[in-house]
């Protein structure tokens, strides 16, 4: 196929990516004067966003009156197991108070006090209560908060949009191609400055809190293709509580907010085993360590018949759970007719979340490549090996902004704009590519891919499990060079999927070298031929595509701590062993 048509559209900045990061960038932008526009794969008002249901972290100290930004701090790092960038968990602790309030000001339904504070609940890991929140629907009040903000400005949003490729020019962003979803329409985006905003890559696993078609690490390979560098791709988050059933939704998200009101983790001898795993913190411990105690269980043989354990919040009122978690209520009794103010729910670890991603710099979240910048879940470096529940929506929010200053003020100093047909006719060929009638359809070969980041790339993994789901894989991405795909003018769903899959491939790549370089076990990446974490371990993990398009591995060590960190850490609870090491 040779076909190479496509309107032409431009602004100062393109954001791709229409949850919370992209339109706080782009409120940014306009705010400065700037044209922006963004382009979304899924409908704006139903960005994976949604999905983030328990709440944001600010430290306020609402009702715990000792806690301070630093304290946000030293939980995030030292949780993070002391591989997250302390200036990126810097800036996130002390910016959020400060952009939280803003959302509430906007019209975010957060909950409040009597006094008209924000209320705040306790989440996994947090010393205080620092997590606010609206019911168990936190996520969506911000998106529509952000959503109303940028109808106000009039930011043009084009969802339905399949971002292809960026256009880079000696090493200069200078755009994107997409085309539109239903009508296979292309077009072209020229723009100073461009702003990747496209979630993880968590929908590759087969049990996921991800829905179909989000989350298939598509940032990630358009930021490699560009020339950027992935950070700690293996550090992938196991929520502890999916539901289990029917299989359709298996994997969707019980909100950490049911532990956090009150909800208790019990196996099939009716034990409340978290007193096994973390007794002091017992179900409010960190995801990893939830995470790994349930999994436990269930392949020990203490789990539920349907293969979870028993998460009960039964002993609390129908009327306190309606009220602080009525999203899961609903949940549980549309999906499975079971009502969990009278009977436990059923829960399993399902991925969650990617802790890895686009290396930025902390400040400006630019990427190695001019013009380029990332924020929210497709960038990398403020979870280290472990994210605290609440943290993602303020990241969205505190990066989402910054991201958005930065690419004006990149826009403003840009001395002359990058052009190349050249480069729009080889973005037209790569999706030309894909348009033939091959012998392998989409959609098993996307089926088989979760079943084996499951089974080989899972909660616990080793060196013989990985390096066989990598064969698996490659062997994928070989039948994937013939796939069977058509289009017509009504129809480009073959074209998505071979793109989402293209994408899934790199990306499962990237995770499983990662996950077999990291040889030790730190927070979500656990390893059950290196159990334990080394202390001398301490890297990020950093992988880019070589010149002739092979992933490349390599190890990165820690800079030191800066003065001022190592005085925030001196009163931290940081576990003796990493203690010791990091402040010697
Ligand atoms: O459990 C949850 O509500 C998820 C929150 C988060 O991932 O931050």
């Amino acid at each position: 196929m040779d076909f190479k048509q496509h309107s032409t559209q431009i602004s100062n900045v393109l954001v791709i990516g229409c949850g919370g990061a992209g339109l706080r960038a782009s409120i940014e932008i306009k705010q400065a004067g700037l044209d922006v526009r963004i382009l979304g794969k899924r409908p704006r008002t139903d960005a994976h966003t949604v999905l983030a249901a328990g709440g944001i972290n600010a430290a306020f100290g609402n009702l715990d009156k000792k806690d301070s930004w630093k304290q946000h701090f030293i939980d995030t790092y030292q949780e993070g197991y002391c591989i997250g960038n302390p200036s990126k968990i810097e800036i996130m602790s002390k910016e959020s108070p400060l952009l939280v309030k803003e959302l509430d000001v906007w019209g975010a339904n957060f909950a409040k006090l009597q006094n008209g504070d924000l209320d705040q609940r306790f989440f996994g890991a947090h010393k205080f209560r620092r997590t606010c929140y609206s019911g168990d629907f936190t996520g969506l009040s911000i998106l529509r908060t952000l959503l109303k903000k940028a109808d106000e400005l009039k930011i043009p949003i084009f969802d339905s949009q399949y971002v292809t490729e960026l256009l880079i020019k000696d090493k200069i962003c200078f755009g994107a191609m997409s085309f539109n979803l239903s009508s296979c329409e292309r077009t072209v985006h020229l723009a100073d400055a461009v702003i990747l905003c496209t979630g993880g890559h968590t929908r590759i696993w087969k049990k996921s809190s991800s829905r179909k078609n989000e989350n298939t690490g598509d940032g990630y390979f358009l930021g490699l293709k560009a020339g950027c560098e992935l950070i700690d791709m293996e550090m992938v988050q196991f929520h502890p509580s999916g539901m289990l059933f029917p299989e359709e939704i298996e994997g969707t998200l019980v909100t950490e907010a049911v532990r956090g009101e009150g909800g208790k983790l019990i196996n099939n001898q009716g034990e409340r085993f978290m007193r096994r795993y973390d007794s002091e913190r017992m179900e409010l411990s960190t995801r990893d360590r939830i995470a790994i105690a349930n999994y436990t269980e269930i392949i020990e043989g203490r789990g539920t018949k349907n293969g979870g354990v028993f998460l009960d919040i039964s002993h609390k009122s129908k009327e306190f759970i309606v009220e602080k978690i009525p999203n899961i209520y609903r949940q549980f009794l549309e999906l499975q007719m079971l009502d969990i103010s009278k009977s436990p729910m059923e829960v399993a670890p399902t991925a969650h979340y990617s802790m890895g991603g686009l290396l930025v710099k902390p400040e400006d979240l630019s990427t190695s490549v001019k013009g380029l910048f990332a924020a929210g879940e497709v960038s990398g470096g403020l979870h280290g090996a472990n994210r605290l529940g609440g943290n993602s929506l303020a990241e969205i929010i505190i990066f989402g902004k910054r991201a958005g200053v930065a690419s004006v003020n990149y826009s403003r100093n840009l001395k002359q704009q990058v052009r190349s047909n050249e480069i729009i006719y080889l973005a037209h060929d790569n999706i030309n590519k894909f348009i033939k009638n091959g012998n392998e359809l989409v959609r098993p070969l996307q089926h088989e891919l979760r079943l084996i980041m499951w089974k080989y790339c899972g909660v616990i993994k080793n060196e013989e499990l990985l390096s066989e789901g990598l064969k698996k894989i490659k062997e994928i991405k070989i039948r994937s060079k013939d796939l069977d795909v058509r289009i017509d003018e009504y129809n480009c769903e073959d074209l998505v999927l071979a793109f989402d899959l293209q994408s899934s491939l790199m990306s499962a790549e990237a995770t499983i070298i990662s996950a077999l370089e990291r040889k030790e076990s730190r927070g979500a990446h656990q390893r059950n031929d290196f159990p334990k974490i080394q202390a001398l371990c301490e890297f990020n993990i950093v992988v880019k595509l070589n010149k002739n398009r092979i992933l490349e591995i390599s190890k990165v060590p820690l800079k030191p701590l800066n003065q001022n960190i190592q005085e925030i850490l001196k009163d931290s609870t940081l576990e003796e062993n990493i203690k010791n090491k990091l402040l010697e």
